[in-house]
């Protein structure tokens, strides 16, 4: 056993990550198994910090989101822990104290560095020692896009075919140094949106009559993609994206009731940016499941996009991020 180790009580960063082939619907609730593989990037600048602390008194896992205790998240918080401990064969509760540097359920991926960060500590407070497969497994029972958490860099969303969810996990494709690029990220509302990806993706499966050609198309996105990132091919992975992004949409549109996550302000935003690619600046944009657009660029365009974005009306702030490395946990005492 590693004496360095101190179980009860550890810390771990994530950091979020934006899809660039989109993940959106399930093929299984319960062991949350996605209907579609996806691709994204981890950004350096948007993190959650998470402390397990066990305690032997406590009756019930606490969750403490920014301070507060957090009644939203918290029974999958706690679903999670329970299935660590039967791992580890514990009884013992936790004190989960979290935070988040940006906008939490604004459609800036708090889920996604939230469960891997949550896995992540979990892991060193009980002991377990898990694989970063493993991780990325747990992470996903909690939200699906935190399965791309675990790593860093350009990562890769295995859909699985197995039941039990193991082949459901994802793993690196590229590390951040091999193709560097920045996100730039349009702020437009800081609230909670008003339908959470969980239950949008639920009624986007029930009732769009578009869904299983989302679902068939995906293998041929994941391959472009995956084949932009091997060759560091730009245009095509700005193609492959926004296309994946829009589709998302559309299809969300679709549903009944329709989803609207964009406001105008997003619009204009998309409008920018492909006028920007246009005159040659190597940008393209993704949204998720809220208003907020996030241009891709070179990061010599990065002042350039930010600056283009800054202008758009209703823009109310402007996030800067690099690619980002992997979830890390550390011993408590540690940063
Ligand atoms: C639009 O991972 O938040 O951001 O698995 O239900 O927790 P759950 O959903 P979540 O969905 C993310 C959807 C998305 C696209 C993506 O990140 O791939």
């Amino acid at each position: 056993m590693n004496t360095e180790y101190s179980p009860g009580r550890a810390r771990a960063i994530a950091y979020a990550n934006v899809a660039l082939v989109k993940y959106w619907g399930k093929r299984d609730a319960d062991l949350n198994l996605p209907d579609v593989g996806s691709i994204s990037i981890a950004l350096d600048a948007l993190w959650t910090r998470t402390r397990v602390e066990l305690d032997p008194a406590l009756e019930q896992d606490s969750f403490e989101l920014n301070g507060q205790i957090e009644a939203y998240g918290s029974g999958r918080v706690t679903a999670l822990l329970k299935r660590m401990r039967s791992i580890g064969g514990s009884e013992t509760r936790s004190r989960v104290f979290s935070q988040n540097n940006f906008p939490t359920g604004a459609g800036l991926a708090s889920s996604a560095s939230g469960f891997a960060a949550l896995v992540t500590a979990a892991d060193r407070a009980y002991g377990l020692d898990l694989s970063p497969s493993r991780l990325s497994e747990l992470a996903r029972i909690g939200s699906g896009s935190a399965a791309r958490s675990i790593f860093g860099g350009y990562v890769e969303m295995h859909r699985g075919e197995l039941p039990d969810g193991s082949d459901s996990v994802a793993e690196p494709l590229a590390a951040a140094a091999d193709w560097p690029l920045a996100i730039v990220i349009a702020v437009s509302e800081r609230g909670r949106k008003s339908v959470g990806s969980t239950e949008g993706m639920q009624r986007t499966a029930q009732t769009s009559p578009f869904y299983s050609a989302w679902v068939n198309n995906q293998p041929n996105d994941l391959a472009l993609a995956r084949t932009a990132i091997a060759t560091r091919d730009f245009d095509a992975l700005a193609h492959v994206s926004e296309a994946s992004a829009l589709a998302l949409h559309g299809l969300a549109m679709s549903a009944r009731p329709g989803l609207l996550y964009f406001n105008a302000t997003t619009m204009e935003c998309l409008h920018r940016i492909r006028r920007l690619r246009g005159r040659g600046v190597a940008v393209f944009f993704t949204v998720d499941a809220g208003p907020q657009v996030k241009a891709i660029c070179a990061p010599e365009a990065a002042d350039t996009v930010a600056a283009a974005l800054e202008d758009v009306p209703g823009v109310t702030e402007i996030l800067r991020a690099g690619l980002g490395s992997g979830a890390v946990s550390m011993d408590d005492g540690q940063t």
